[in-house]
């Protein structure tokens, strides 16, 4: 592990550390165009018939009233929809698609809300009026959406070393439970939509999506043409939080009729419509034993998780992701299992696996900490690991510790007395929470051209997308540092299959895998401004060897001599009449590397406050302090601002989220943002994040690993640690709920 000395004596120089979103200005304008603002001449709204029962067969589709209604183009349905194939298995980063069922493929209702029938119509809402027209009968049978999970297949291990349930018997101090974790829906503000184009070839494809290149893939395989006649674009995003990773059966629905009716067509779906067939993070239940020696000392730890799942898919949500690696124990296995729902296929959601394994995990730890009667920052330093004792090998990089100990002197954490309801201010029962974090660090393939102009701007462009976290800004933030071309002279085009194909949005990789290839591309670039001054009459460099020509800031020079000698690019294209020279940059993914010799991941320690009114039981989070190992911070603003977004859905997942299925019709019932509930500005604590900044250069040169979802980990852990040290009532089951604290003692004797 590196120490503070080389902390300091590594990292690089920042010449534009804090840039503003480049995007920012086109976004609050109202300039930005987000895929359902597209309008095209005869375009046609499409909108679908959702299910209406849980589980049981479609038997009839009348569609005699809605087709004679004003407007309307096309009713479609299983028996005229046309050819809609499945997607081969997917190979890597292609292909992928979680529900993989297209739509209208057989008359079997497997969830409530999946689609049966679409209507579409000159106007939106007349396409309305007539799919809700369209009567659709059914035979109804018994559907299952109980939160209950037991395992009717068989669980997998995950990780496993030592004898665990031997260390658990003999173990001095042990702690034996489980943890659930609700249904969340992704709720981007952006609902998901496709607006889709033929022109009699090709489809165009606008889409909200994280993953452009992913999604013309998936499409082209479901549409039954080749890939190059398909085209997404997804310039801007309203987020997506994982939900708009893969495509979903809407987006075939909008591209057949297009197809079919050769005209545009546009179908958003609707808020409801969000809870049911665009994904889902799925309900957890994991059991966590961790045996102890009074010293603190784990012995064994064992985590068996489920998650539900649909019927015809199988997402594995992945709850022990983090749980080989935390900690040191001699003695582990993690296991997982999938359970059969009629819900709609799940799918990734901001940090999945992690997210609900570490609140298990972390959550044990701090009873753990209880029954040992130890504080818990000490209990997690006493168990530190020196390597990945999962993997064998050691950590890239790992400052969980100094994570840890940052974060409890910046939140006064010494001042804390360990007995329930002991600390008080104001008035209010006070309680402090601590919990770890970690993320995966890895990177995937991505292509990026490069262009530098005569006119002295340069246009950085990939297949990748911006889902609203900054990667248009570290874009151009990297080629102005490589480049010294001011960031108004830059411009930056993601979003568009067109392009080089770049990485998705997702996983927190998109600028770890982004940086090698920007470089690599603007170093070709570079390399062709040399020889085109070598090769010029016209310019001091005139048959030097190339060689000996460096690039600096924009400027070619002698490498012996300074930068200020030598002559700007856009001088040296300009008097050789070159409109601009390019360079295309291709990095490597990590993913699956064979003899892999180190363990990659980030780190971090979430430290929360709430406040109890026993009187009146209202709780509230008022302050947490987090402190994030996510390697070099390549701009602290927009860093910054996941990290607190993240907090705030924090918040969310420990005391409000959970997507609620009503037992009598397989519905989720509270589907809408008044009924599903989030975290709101009177919600939000005072947030206080640390960067530790240690660059990570075995993840790419600038040593970014990236920061989107780790700072979810954790959180809601620490929430519900400070919970029981507020209440002494330890909610296990997602989120803590008022009826949860009625009875706590501190209501009782206040
Ligand atoms: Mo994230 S769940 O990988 O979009």
């Amino acid at each position: 592990m590196t120490t503070m000395m080389d902390r300091t004596t590594t990292v690089p120089p920042r010449t534009n550390g804090s840039l503003p979103r480049v995007d920012g200005a086109l976004k609050v304008s109202g300039t930005a165009i987000y895929t359902s603002d597209h309008v095209f001449p005869g375009m046609l709204y499409a909108v679908p018939v959702c299910a209406t029962i849980a589980s049981g067969t479609v038997t009839l589709i009348d569609t005699s009233r809605a087709e004679a209604m004003p407007g309307v183009k096309a009713v479609y349905h299983r028996a005229n929809i046309g050819k809609i194939y499945r997607t081969a298995p997917a190979s890597g980063f292609s292909g992928i698609v979680d529900e993989r069922r297209p739509p209208f493929e057989d008359d079997t209702v497997r969830y409530y809300g999946q689609y049966v029938a679409a209507v579409v119509a000159l106007t939106f809402e007349q396409a309305v009026a007539a799919a809700n027209a369209v009567k659709v009968t059914y035979k109804a049978d018994k559907h299952n959406v109980s939160d209950h999970l037991e395992s009717d297949e068989k669980s997998k291990v995950d990780s496993q070393r030592g004898d665990p349930d031997a260390a658990f018997k003999t173990a001095a101090v042990t702690v034996d439970e489980t943890y659930g974790t609700p249904t969340e829906t992704h709720n981007p503000i952006e609902l998901h939509a496709s607006v889709a184009i033929w022109d009699g070839q090709s489809f165009t494809l606008y889409e909200t999506s994280q993953a452009v290149v992913n999604h013309r893939e998936v499409m082209a395989q479901m549409l039954g043409v080749p890939t190059e006649n398909v085209r997404v674009i997804s310039r801007f995003l309203g987020s997506g939080f994982g939900g708009k990773l893969w495509p979903w059966t809407h987006c075939a629905i909008a591209a057949c009729a297009a197809r079919d009716l050769k005209r545009p067509v546009k179908l958003v779906v609707t808020r409801d419509m969000m809870f049911q067939s665009v994904g889902h993070r799925p309900r957890t239940q994991q059991r966590v034993r961790l045996g102890a020696g009074a010293d603190g000392k784990l012995v064994a730890v064992m985590h068996d998780s489920l998650n539900h799942t649909s019927i015809l898919d199988d997402y594995e949500e992945g709850c022990s992701e983090a749980t080989a690696y935390s900690y040191s124990t001699p003695n582990l296995r993690a296991t997982s299992g999938l359970v059969r729902r009629n819900v709609g296929t799940p799918t990734s959601m901001r940090g999945p696996g992690a997210v609900p394994g570490l609140f298990a995990l972390e959550s044990a730890m701090d009873e753990l900490a209880v029954k040992l009667k130890i504080d818990p920052v000490k209990l997690r330093l006493v168990n530190e690991p020196a390597i990945d004792e999962g993997l064998k090998l050691p950590f890239s990089s790992r400052h969980f510790v100094e994570c840890l100990n940052t974060g409890a002197e910046k939140f006064g954490w010494a001042k804390r007395t360990p007995e329930v309801g002991s600390m008080k201010r104001d008035g209010l029962t006070l309680g402090w929470g601590v919990a770890g974090c970690s993320w995966i660090a890895e990177r995937m393939e991505a292509e990026v051209a490069v262009e530098l102009r005569g006119d002295g701007t340069a246009r950085v462009s990939s297949a990748t997308q911006d889902i609203g976290t900054g990667t248009y800004t570290v874009m151009s933030q990297i080629v102005s540092e490589k480049t010294g071309i001011p960031h108004d002279r830059i411009e930056v085009v993601l979003g568009d299959t067109a392009l080089p194909p770049g990485p998705i949005s997702g996983g927190s990789w998109a600028s770890a895998s982004l940086v090698p290839a920007v470089s690599q591309a603007i170093e070709k670039a570079h390399q062709t401004v040399i020889m085109a001054a070598t090769k010029s009459k016209d310019t001091p460099f005139v048959d030097q060897k190339p060689e000996a020509l460096a690039v600096t800031n924009g400027r070619v020079h002698l490498k012996e001599k300074a930068p200020e000698t030598g002559m700007a690019f856009e001088e040296i294209l300009t008097r050789n009449n070159i409109r601009a020279v390019s360079g295309q940059g291709k990095s490597e993914g990590t993913f699956g590397e064979a003899n892999r010799k180190l363990s990659k991941h980030s780190f971090g320690a979430q430290f929360a406050e709430v406040t109890w009114q026993p009187e009146i039981a209202r709780l509230r989070v008022s302050r947490v302090v987090t402190v994030i190992d996510a390697g070099r911070i390549l701009n602290p603003k927009p860093a910054r601002n996941q990290i607190e977004g993240a907090v705030v859905m924090g918040v969310g997942m420990a005391i409000f989220e959970k997507t609620k299925y009503d037992s009598r019709y397989g519905a989720p019932i509270n589907n809408n943002l008044a009924d599903y509930m989030v975290t709101t500005n009177a919600d939000s604590p005072e947030i206080d994040v640390t960067f530790l900044d240690y660059p990570d250069k075995v993840i790419n040169e600038m040593g970014a690993r990236g920061v989107g979802e780790i700072g979810l980990a954790g959180i809601a852990a620490a929430i519900t640690s400070a919970v029981y040290h507020a209440t002494g009532v330890r909610v296990r089951d997602l989120p803590v709920k008022l009826e949860d604290l009625m009875g706590a003692p501190q209501h009782l004797v206040s």
